[in-house]
């Protein structure tokens, strides 16, 4: 099969709706093999179904160790290689510092921080063992800006881009081949976007009229992931790439 990753073994966490969809179906029509994961079981099997043979579902709750050892496990012994890892399950609750639970914070730092821990420190031996590879963690714009509306996403967010820069330069050091980026997207029109909206200001943003705050697709987004995982960005490595069409370094009085 040829593709731009052609060959290559890659796990896509959070595959079942969203940008993690948009990720598997690029990737597998770049000539991957993708394991997609998702706790939504139903949801993910018929999108592996949809994507076909080069897809596979595995459920997984990004947040549970023993998930992530049999994932790894699994995909060792089922493909012999893993060369694209990428963290993109999330969740997303709003909450200022004063209204944020303790709950939802730690929730929030368990599902989208732990779990990129988590899912780096398992897939990393076997992605050395494959000769080399790419980890790509989904961030946020939230995690390079104050956002007073999520001060439990931002700071994961935040956190995930600082154990980004840690395992780029552990990396890097080891010398083994393995590169692993953030990813820093702003506003996508997805599931995650579209529940957080309606909810927020009883908006029905399914109405395209409606939606223009919300403009990135999750296929663009699908693009820079596609980049990130193939050969094409070998010499890019803790990079935290935005994809916000500006918005993350433009001034409110601009
Ligand atoms: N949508 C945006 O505007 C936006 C902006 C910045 C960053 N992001 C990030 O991009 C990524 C994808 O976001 P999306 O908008 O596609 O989200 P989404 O909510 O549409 O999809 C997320 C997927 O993750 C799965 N998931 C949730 N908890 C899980 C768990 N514990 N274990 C396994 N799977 C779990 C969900 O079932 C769902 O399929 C996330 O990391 C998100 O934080 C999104």
């Amino acid at each position: 099969m040829s593709g731009r990753v052609a060959g290559k073994v890659a796990i896509v966490t959070g595959g079942s709706r969203g940008v993690g969809r948009a990720d598997a179906e690029l990737l597998a029509a770049e000539g991957a093999r993708v394991i997609l994961t998702d706790i939504n079981e139903e949801a993910g099997r018929a999108v592996a179904a949809e994507i076909g043979d080069a897809a596979t579902f595995f459920k997984q709750d990004v947040s549970s160790e023993s998930d992530w050892q049999s994932l790894v496990a699994t995909v060792e012994k089922d493909f012999g290689q893993l060369d694209v890892l990428i963290n993109n399950a999330a969740i997303l609750e709003h909450g200022d510092i004063l209204n944020a639970s303790y709950d939802s914070w730690q929730r929030i730092f368990r599902i989208n921080a732990d779990s990129v821990f988590l899912g780096i420190k398992t897939a990393l031996p076997l992605i050395e063992k494959s000769g080399g590879g790419s980890i790509i963690n989904m961030s946020s714009s939230s995690a390079l800006m104050g956002m007073p509306a999520f001060a439990a996403y931002g700071s994961a967010k935040a956190a995930v881009r600082g154990l980004t820069q840690s395992v780029a330069v552990y990396c890097h050091k080891a010398g083994k081949g393995v590169r692993c980026n953030s990813v820093h997207p702003d506003g996508i029109v997805t599931p995650m976007t579209m529940e957080m909206a309606e909810k927020a200001a009883g908006m029905n943003l399914s109405d395209p009229a409606r939606s223009r705050a919300f403009v990135c697709q999750p296929q663009e987004v699908a693009k820079l992931v596609l980049f990130l995982a193939s050969d094409d960005s070998r010499h890019i490595n803790g990079a935290a790439m935005t994809i916000d069409n500006g918005s993350t370094i433009t001034p409110p009085y601009v």
